[in-house]
């Protein structure tokens, strides 16, 4: 049992054990082809199988955690002093420097995470140790793309961050050793699982209304076609005899339903009415092709989870 090295919006750590209850009693591979901070791959530890996320500093992120984790650990180190003076030649906004010299330093290292986007050099190592202190270090530790790709999430406001995280990325290097990692669409799916795996689809959720704040993770954002190509997916898979469990937001209720799907409802508020009508108003559904007859009956958490 591993805890994920990033903060991740999104994360599934408080739904872990709803989770748990939909796994089949036994399984071939595990894959999770919207990793994000992968609460459940880390807590699970399946070893062999895929990880994927469209965003691809997010995967240079874990390739090099499962790769180089001392040299990971060595770079994020280097960032030991933000109140140190910023390199006066490098890139940070004019805005930025009249402030204090923590937050210059946080905006130049923002400015140095986004070479990429922005089509300038950059170094792979570093800028997976830039994401590491960006992510311990920005406001919420939330994730958000500008339309070019830039990482636009402002400074936090945090007494003493931890962002080299040793122990967190040496265990998050073990429990990666054995599987892929990629950088794709989540279509990739439907080819790498085979009869018997188990996939779990964790998409950015669709606002439950068109006023509720919403947390785009990149430039392309996540809209209802490609939850409709989700849905494609996962009849697809279900057709190719793989176990698919996932979470979504509850706007999605009916299109799980209508493929037959067992849908349930997590963490409602509010109260459903029993003919369904009100369903557009829950928080969150966990759906599933694994008949409840061949759950786990104490899900998969090893005895250290109880
Ligand atoms: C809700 S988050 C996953 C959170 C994760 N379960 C956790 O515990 O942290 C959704 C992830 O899907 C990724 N994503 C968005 N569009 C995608 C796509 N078309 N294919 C694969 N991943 C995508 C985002 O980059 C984001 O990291």
């Amino acid at each position: 049992m591993t805890k994920p090295v990033l903060k991740w919006a999104g994360g599934k750590r408080q739904l872990l054990d709803e989770i748990y209850a939909r796994f089949p009693e036994s399984y071939d591979r595990y894959h999770e082809p919207m990793f994000g901070g992968g609460a459940l791959f880390f807590d699970l530890e399946p070893g062999d199988g895929t990880i994927n996320d469209t965003n691809p500093r997010l995967v240079n992120f874990y390739e090099k955690v499962r790769d180089s984790p001392e040299e990971l650990i060595e770079q994020c180190r280097s960032f030991e002093h933000p109140e140190n003076e910023p390199d006066p030649s490098r890139e940070f906004s004019d805005s930025d420097r009249k402030a204090k010299d923590v937050e210059q330093y946080y905006y130049q290292q923002r400015a140095l995470f986004n070479r990429r986007p922005y089509g300038d050099e950059y170094d792979e190592l570093e800028e997976a140790a830039l994401l590491l202190y960006l992510n311990r270090t920005c406001y919420n530790g939330l994730y958000r793309e500008n339309r070019s790709g830039g990482f636009n999430v402002p400074i936090g406001r945090y007494s003493n961050p931890d962002w080299v995280r040793a122990d967190e990325v040496r265990s998050a290097s073990e429990a990666v050793q054995n599987t892929e990692i990629l950088n794709r669409d989540f279509e990739y799916i439907i080819d790498r699982a085979e009869e018997g795996d188990l996939v779990y689809l964790d998409p950015p959720y669709e606002p439950m209304s068109a006023t509720e704040y919403f947390t785009s993770y990149s430039k392309e954002g996540f809209g209802r076609k490609d939850q409709e190509r989700m849905v494609e997916v996962a009849k697809e898979l279900d057709e190719n005899g793989v176990y698919v469990i996932l979470s979504n937001s509850g706007v999605t209720y009916n299109m799980y339903d209508e493929v037959g799907f067992r849908v349930e409802v997590e963490g409602a508020t509010r109260s459903i009415n029993s003919d369904g009508t009100n369903r557009g108003e829950v928080n969150e559904i966990i759906a599933t092709n694994v008949p409840p007859d061949d759950c786990q009956k104490a899900g998969q958490r090893g005895l250290a989870g109880f």
